[in-house]
């Protein structure tokens, strides 16, 4: 485990070190990882770090307010609200890794915009040590890594948390003092909930995958998931009233994991699946069923796209 007394003031270092008198951009996404280097980044070099929290409309519900709350105290904040410009690019694309590349690009020239305009000159990033090795392996495009260092011409890359685990930056984010709702939040992908809807990405199926993902969060709180979502499968046949309606699937999913490459499917007791169901169909709509996924990773991933 790491040593949270030692690591912190040789990261503040080693960043003040790399990036001197120059200023650095860094690309808030709600996480744990981000949040720890930009609060290592921001202790360093003060407001001559931008960080820009770019809103994708891709997000958990209450995500951009928490956003505002915790990094109230750095003046230099960005918030870009880029919603609909993310639903326009993504508009008719079905494919997973086409998604992916979409949700990448329109990023790269969000935060290309607010880098430039920021005279940045360093980019840091919160790539944790089990993003690196996917990556490497090509598990899956992170689009957190590779993409935006090639996009505006950096002269270096700062990754202060690249060799921890996500456990140990959940360390670090408790000795700096980041609220626990941040240093505990689950893990959750870049492409945010576009990857928990399956095919097209349409403000109906996200407005229902995003209050899914809250119902479920809410409640596994006590079973201590590494990460508990749920996701927009598909459609199927229900009876709401007395109509027969054609709405939409929903599956829950509950993992343990230290690092997310292998994962367990958790038990959950039938109580909490049931009372997880009646509230997801309950108070939404046009959401006909529920499915508890029970899959392990391999041979699933822990996300569905
Ligand atoms: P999978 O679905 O590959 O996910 O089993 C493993 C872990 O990585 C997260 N994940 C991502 N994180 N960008 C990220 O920053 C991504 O594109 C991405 N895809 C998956 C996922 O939530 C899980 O914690």
């Amino acid at each position: 485990m790491v040593d949270t007394h030692t690591f912190v003031p040789e990261a503040v270092e080693e960043i003040e070190n790399e990036v001197g008198d120059a200023n650095a951009v860094i690309a808030l996404s709600g996480g744990v990882d981000s949040s720890v280097a930009a609060a290592l980044a921001y202790e360093a070099i003060g407001d001559r770090l931008t960080p820009v929290y770019v809103d994708t409309g891709l997000m958990r519900k209450g995500e951009t307010s928490q956003i505002r709350e915790t990094f109230d105290y750095m003046e230099s904040l960005r918030i870009v609200d880029a919603k609909d410009r993310f639903l326009e690019a993504l508009s008719g694309v079905t494919d997973p890794e086409e998604k992916r590349a979409v949700i990448g690009e329109q990023f790269i020239r969000e935060f290309e915009r607010e880098a430039t305009d920021a005279d940045a000159d360093y980019l840091v990033q919160g790539t944790i040590y089990p993003d690196r090795i996917e990556s490497e392996g090509g598990i899956k495009s992170h689009h957190n890594v590779g993409g935006l260092p090639d996009v505006v011409d950096f002269e270096g890359i700062v990754e202060p948390v690249r060799d921890l685990y996500k456990d140990e930056v959940r360390d670090v984010a408790r000795h700096l003092g980041l609220e626990e709702v941040v240093a505990e939040r689950m893990p959750f992908p870049g492409p945010g909930l576009a990857v928990r809807v399956i095919g097209e990405v349409t403000e109906e199926k996200l407005e229902v995958a995003r209050h899914a993902c809250h119902v479920v969060e809410e409640e596994l709180e006590e079973y201590e998931p590494w990460q508990a979502l749920a996701a927009v499968i598909g459609k199927a046949t229900g009876v709401k009233g007395d109509n027969r309606v054609h709405g939409w699937v929903v599956s829950v999913r509950s993992v343990e994991s230290r690092d997310g490459m292998t994962a367990r499917a958790q038990e959950i007791d039938w109580e909490t699946l049931q009372r997880i169901q009646s509230r997801i169909t309950g108070e939404n709509d046009t959401v006909a069923r529920v499915v508890y996924d029970v899959t392990h990773k391999p041979p699933a991933t822990i996300e569905y796209e």
